[in-house]
């Protein structure tokens, strides 16, 4: 194997050449000029990228980061607001920790983030991740970090036969040991974008790679094979119904539960296919209009989509009228149900220009 100080130099000089641009970023050239990544910006992205793609991400970001320009200002957001804008990038947790995290900057650390790896790991939502991403982007420590994309990288460079997810402490001990002192947060960045851009998945740019002279996958000829993954179980299929109700010009919403699937997010009232929910919220003519399908981690869902005109009043959720609703505060799953409904439905009217 080549000395780890020559693979991060020729790792770092190609990332001067080829860094993605992101509006999170600051590139190598500012950065060697002496400016730094603002922490929030860096901590906000880390935590919209887990489970979610660059390009699905930039929309929201900006949005964000337009309305709550600094961590204090999302710390006094309100929860439903923050809900609502993080609708569609899924995994709603992720959206209460921000919050979580937030206000725990501004109310225990007097609105800055902790400067170290093992103070942002008292952080609400903080995993050794994030906490790794944020020491070395924001403030260019020497923390190793370590997502598919790098797994992916240094399982091929070190030939590391191993399948996933047994193969994850030795993939994070090699790629600590490959980490260097100098410019780490570049080389953090570098190592993901490798991975992102050249070392993909299926037909790696091998002829365009830095490292590729060293690549012992490479060499083996085996790089398309790498890294091996142990298969997952196949996912349960859950089936359930949705109850849209409505009344003129106003639709029966709820907001969930903050604990659970689709937590503190608002939602069509469902009949327990998420452990949660109940029969029909009100006795009507419910008309099956077809269904939804959307997949979870862990589990496929199929839901009945039963829409009616209510008269008389519910047993659980509140009347919206139709001109404050934004289809996108709802979850995704909850949106296709809508989106259904409205193009099958004529007696909810659109009056709104959101949707
Ligand atoms: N994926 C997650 N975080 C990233 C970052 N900071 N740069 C490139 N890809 C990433």
């Amino acid at each position: 194997m080549d000395a780890p100080e020559s693979l991060s130099s020729r790792l770092l000089h190609w990332y001067d050449a080829h860094a993605r641009v992101m509006p999170w970023r600051v590139g190598p050239r500012d950065r060697a000029s002496g400016i730094r990544p603002d922490p929030y910006r860096v901590w906000l992205s880390e935590v919209m990228l887990q489970q979610t793609t660059v390009a699905a991400v930039k929309d929201y970001f900006h949005r964000f980061t337009a309305r709550w320009p600094t961590v204090i200002a999302l710390a006094a957001a309100e929860d439903a607001q923050v809900m609502g804008e993080w609708a569609g990038l899924g995994y709603y947790a992720r959206a209460r920790n921000l919050l979580k995290c937030a206000r725990t900057v501004v109310e225990d650390h007097g609105g800055r983030f902790p400067t170290t790896r093992e103070g942002l790991l008292t952080l609400p939502g903080v995993g050794p991740y994030t906490a790794s991403a944020i020491a070395a982007i924001a403030y260019d420590q020497p923390a190793t970090v370590v997502d598919g994309n790098v797994e992916r990288v240094i399982a091929r460079l070190c030939r590391v036969e191993a399948p996933l997810p047994a193969a994850k402490p030795e993939l994070t001990a090699l790629a600590a040991s490959l980490t260097p002192t100098q410019r780490p947060g570049d080389y953090a960045q570098a190592i993901m974008d490798l991975g992102a851009t050249i070392c993909t998945p299926r037909s790696p740019a091998c002829g365009l790679c830095p490292w590729s002279p060293a690549c012992r996958a490479r060499v083996a000829g085996v790089q398309a094979d790498l890294p091996r993954k142990t298969p997952k179980p196949e996912k349960p299929t859950r089936r359930g119904t949705l109850w849209l109700g409505h009344r003129d010009g106003e639709i029966l919403l709820e907001r969930r539960p903050d604990r659970g699937l689709l937590g503190g997010m608002l939602g069509i009232p469902g009949d327990g296919w998420d452990g949660q929910g109940g029969p029909a919220p009100a006795d009507a003519d419910w008309q099956d209009i077809g269904e939804v399908r959307h997949t979870f981690t862990h589990f496929h869902l199929i839901l009945a989509v039963h829409v009616a005109r209510l008269d008389t009043s519910p047993s659980r959720g509140e009347f919206i009228p139709r001109d404050q609703f934004r289809p996108a505060d709802l979850p995704t799953v909850m949106r296709k149900a809508w989106d259904l409904a409205r193009h099958q439905v004529r007696v909810l009217p659109a009056t709104s220009t959101q949707d």
